[in-house]
């Protein structure tokens, strides 16, 4: 890493940072911190990755998540994030090339049908991100995030596929039955693969167990 190089990280991580100061804790700074060491370390194992847009990628991915919370779900974090990472790059004499680098990892972490990573630099972005998603961490944020909405433990009494997200009856539990016990199966790296396989048998013992527990089984 160049010292200009690591000049431009220290800047965009002030910029997310201040950026994400108003977030909840669930998908605030923490998680930030978290994605941007796991890309390293699948990065580590890929070698061609260019580290520095690594780091960039992952330390700006969410900068514009306060907007998409802020417009009830209507703007985009992945594609408002592209361009305010974007702009702040070129601002910061990062040249143009490098940005729009960047700019693809950030735009595609965000998985869509028209749009998937298809850079070895987004590809870890997107699987550090998915990891922090899952396993003991995972498992952690789901309850965070629960409570960040006032939401039930647990539910039995619903239909766990038709509760409304970011409502009250949106509890960890259908968080993992809809979306977190797939996310193991949608990996882009080998090490990102290899350590989703780890924390998924653990993510799935947990909420199985708390199934038993609450049902009274166990
Ligand atoms: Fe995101
Ligand atoms: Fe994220």
């Amino acid at each position: 890493m160049t010292r200009e190089e690591q000049h431009i990280l220290d800047a965009s991580a002030t910029f997310a940072r201040e950026r994400m100061s108003g977030l909840h804790s669930s998908h605030g700074w923490d998680h930030v911190e978290r994605v941007v060491y796991m890309a390293e370390q699948i990065a580590s194992s890929e070698k061609e990755a260019n580290l520095f847009i690594v780091k960039a990628a992952a330390i700006l991915h969410d900068i514009a998540r306060i907007d998409e919370v802020d417009s009830t779900g209507k703007n985009c974090h992945a594609e408002r994030g592209s361009r305010i990472a974007y702009d702040f790059l070129i601002g910061s004499g990062c040249g143009p090339e490098r940005a729009e680098l960047i700019r693809n990892c950030i735009l595609c972490h965000r998985f869509r049908n028209d749009r998937s990573p298809d850079t070895i630099e987004a590809k870890i972005l997107y699987d550090a991100d998915k990891l922090d998603s899952i396993g003991a961490v995972g498992i952690g944020r789901a309850f965070l995030f629960s409570g960040e909405v006032g939401a039930r433990l647990h539910n039995p009494d619903i239909d766990m596929t038709l509760a409304e997200a970011y409502g009250k009856e949106d509890t960890a539990y259908r968080e993992y039955l809809v979306k977190l016990r797939f996310i193991r199966d949608k990996m882009l790296t080998r090490e990102g693969k290899r350590r989703a396989e780890e924390r998924h048998r653990f993510m799935v013992e947990f909420f199985n167990r708390l199934r038993d527990e609450v049902s009274g089984v166990l």
